[in-house]
């Protein structure tokens, strides 16, 4: 009798698998459910915010599956190198993937990658690192004209806005030593990424339009990295000791470093520094509840990585799919 029941099943899945196969690469599984093949490729396995976000993708797929449904989802380290993320994507390709979800390394080879994934007709979800069109964002012509491509994230200004208003809002307004002007140090991210530009440009404009006079005594580069975060910001203190106000940095990453240097050089976030990130990274959240953060801003990655994973399983329905999807910022201060 079970086995009777088991071939019926059987039977019904093949059936199921060759209505549904198409020219999609999906695989029937033995139990009749349909599996969707997924290639993810994540710029870098090192960074801390993405590490969140690609967990949170695989975990969601899980959570969509039905009886019905699978989701094969495959991840890869794009090492921070372009050519092997190329290589990923030509392979996720080769190995007939049904949607590719992709954070890439440089986005200055967006067209090169769309370009190959829009051949071979499949479905491409861009992730994190948002493509500049000739028009600013939300223009990049790869994806206006490719109805298949899209790109999920946060528009990075409200980040620089929050982190800005985060520090007007103190009774001091960041003017610790009362000279009329705050007096600050950034640590940047890729400079390649929008996510840096912007939260470097507006954290400062967010002051400057409410009427504070700034000045910036170091901006340098610290591509994400908390390791990065702490050399600069020591270097920056050891130079510039009591002067420095406040210290932004583009990612939590970085201010977990700077928060090294600030407690190296025996200074007090709340008291004689200030100290800004952005992600609200848990180690994060719980510092500005203690004190030893000013302030951070969620960069959400639960919001995005379901977007991104709704979006992939819309594609794989053949549904239209929008150009842009965008996910709001928060605030996080105690
Ligand atoms: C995050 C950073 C991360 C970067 C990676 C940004 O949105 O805030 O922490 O390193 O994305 O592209």
């Amino acid at each position: 009798m079970k086995k009777k029941v088991f071939s019926a099943l059987l039977a019904l899945a093949m059936l199921a698998g060759c209505s549904n196969g198409g020219d999609g690469g999906e695989t029937p599984a033995d139990d009749g459910a349909k599996t969707y093949n997924v290639g993810v490729s994540i710029y870098d396995y090192n960074d801390n915010f993405m590490t969140l976000y690609r967990n949170e993708i695989e975990a969601y797929f899980k959570t969509l599956e039905t009886d019905e449904v699978k989701y094969n989802v495959t991840i890869v380290d794009g090492k921070n190198d372009m050519a092997e993320q190329t290589n990923q994507v030509e392979n996720f390709i080769t190995q007939g993937m049904d949607v590719i979800i992709l954070n890439l390394v440089q986005t200055s080879s967006a067209d090169a990658v769309i370009d190959k994934v829009v051949a071979a007709e499949i479905p491409l979800v861009l992730i994190n690192r948002e493509p500049m069109g000739t028009d600013g964002d939300m223009s990049y012509k790869g994806i206006l004209d490719n109805a298949t491509v899209c790109y999920i994230g946060a528009d990075a200004r409200q980040s620089g806005t929050f982190q800005g208003e985060i520090v007007a809002e103190l009774p001091d307004h960041g003017d610790i030593n009362g000279d009329g002007k705050i007096s600050y140090i950034m640590i940047e991210g890729d400079p390649e990424n929008v996510d840096a530009q912007y939260r470097t440009e507006f954290s400062i404009k967010a002051l400057t339009d409410a009427g504070y006079e700034v000045e910036c005594l170091a901006d340098q580069v610290g591509n994400w990295k908390q390791e990065n975060g702490q050399t600069i910001c020591a270097n920056a203190l050891a130079q510039y000791g009591d002067d420095i106000e406040v210290v932004f940095c583009n990612n939590d990453a970085m201010a977990l470093g700077a928060y090294a240097a600030i407690e190296a050089a025996g200074r007090t976030v709340g008291e004689d520094i200030y100290l800004l990130g952005v992600d609200a990274l848990a180690e994060c959240v719980e510092m500005v509840e203690n004190g030893t953060m000013t302030g951070t801003v969620l960069n959400d990655h639960i919001g995005q990585s379901h977007t991104a994973v709704d979006v992939a399983v819309k594609a794989l329905n053949g549904e239209a799919l929008d150009n842009y999807y965008w996910v709001d910022y928060v605030k996080v201060t105690k």
